[in-house]
């Protein structure tokens, strides 16, 4: 039987990462690398090689290694939060990446680039309103300029807000439906930053990583947006639980309005996000903690 070709996925550990390897494994070797700031080994699957490194430290870690794709999964990814922890995301999504485009130069294979719609939002000035979003957007056009000046093949995907299995549920990095969830589970109010109505386009992880698989082996290029057409407000979400609301203040990099654009995807592989928030959410509601 001939060997498998090896897929490298940065941030194997977390969310999305996780899910993409579960598609990955049956026809790739996977090697991750994580440095678990997020991602949890309770995520790790059965059959994948996971090796524990920040991604600046990517040649001394997996300088053996010749990947067919390099999945760039492996950054810091949360907003709010991301004005008080400018030091780790600079160190990830700024000195990280750089080593990974290094390594990805030197290899010459084909590099996906996990970027953030974050950069569309609010009529394109989304790109400046945090930390996080202003280095996601810088590095989707460092990806790019990295294909045009060394002509490398590439290709970025641009995410809606994810939920799903894996999602972080608890502390200070917990994403909006996990905390929800959380709060719903313990039979507690659910609280929502105002004002609330800021609109999101939460697409189920497994739409997300069905997406990043087929950019993988097919895409080529800048503009892969991948996300679900359901737009709703942050509160909208919050009420689908039917428990008391609770307001939290107003906090800095909150984006009012994402538009979904995932015309290219659908254009060239017949994506289309098949899950609801609605499925979901009386999914868990069913579900005992
Ligand atoms: N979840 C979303 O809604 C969303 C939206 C847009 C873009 N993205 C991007 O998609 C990617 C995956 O998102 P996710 O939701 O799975 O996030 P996640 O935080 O669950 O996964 C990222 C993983 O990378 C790891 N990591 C972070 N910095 C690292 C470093 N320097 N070296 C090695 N590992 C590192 C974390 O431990 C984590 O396991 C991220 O790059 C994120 O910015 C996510």
């Amino acid at each position: 039987m001939a060997e498998k070709e090896t897929v490298i996925v940065t941030g194997g550990a977390g969310m999305i990462g996780s899910r993409l390897i579960e598609l990955l494994l049956p026809t790739y070797r996977v090697v991750a690398l994580d440095n678990y700031f997020i991602g949890k080994k309770e995520n790790h699957i059965p059959g994948v090689e996971y090796i524990e490194g920040h991604t600046k430290d990517i040649e001394a870690l997996l300088g053996k290694e010749m990947p067919k794709i390099i999945f760039h999964l492996g950054e810091y990814s949360r907003v709010e939060q991301s004005f008080k922890d400018l030091e780790l995301v600079w160190q990830s999504n700024v000195l990280g990446t750089h080593y990974v485009l290094e390594y990805w130069r030197k290899r010459g294979c084909k590099l996906v680039y996990a970027g953030s719609s974050t950069k569309f939002a609010d009529g394109g000035m989304g790109r400046d309103q945090s930390p996080y979003a202003w280095m996601k957007a810088s590095n989707t056009e460092l990806v790019k300029n990295y294909g045009a000046w060394f002509d490398l093949p590439f290709a970025i995907t641009y995410f809606y807000n994810a939920y799903g299995p894996h999602e972080l549920s608890e502390g200070p990095y917990a994403s909006v439906m996990g905390r929800f969830k959380t709060q719903y589970w313990a039979g507690e109010p659910i609280t929502v930053v105002a004002p609330g109505t800021q609109k999101r386009n939460f697409t189920h992880v497994d739409d997300l990583a069905r997406g990043l698989l087929m950019v993988g082996e097919k895409g080529q290029g800048d503009e892969y947006g991948l996300g679900s057409h359901e737009s709703y407000s942050v509160l909208e979400v919050a009420q689908m639980f039917g428990s008391e609301i609770v307001m939290l203040p107003e906090r800095p990099g909150n984006r009012m309005e994402s538009v979904v654009d995932t015309s290219r995807a659908e254009r060239e592989f017949g994506w289309k996000a098949e899950h609801t928030v609605g499925e979901y959410i009386e999914g868990l509601k069913k579900q005992q903690k």
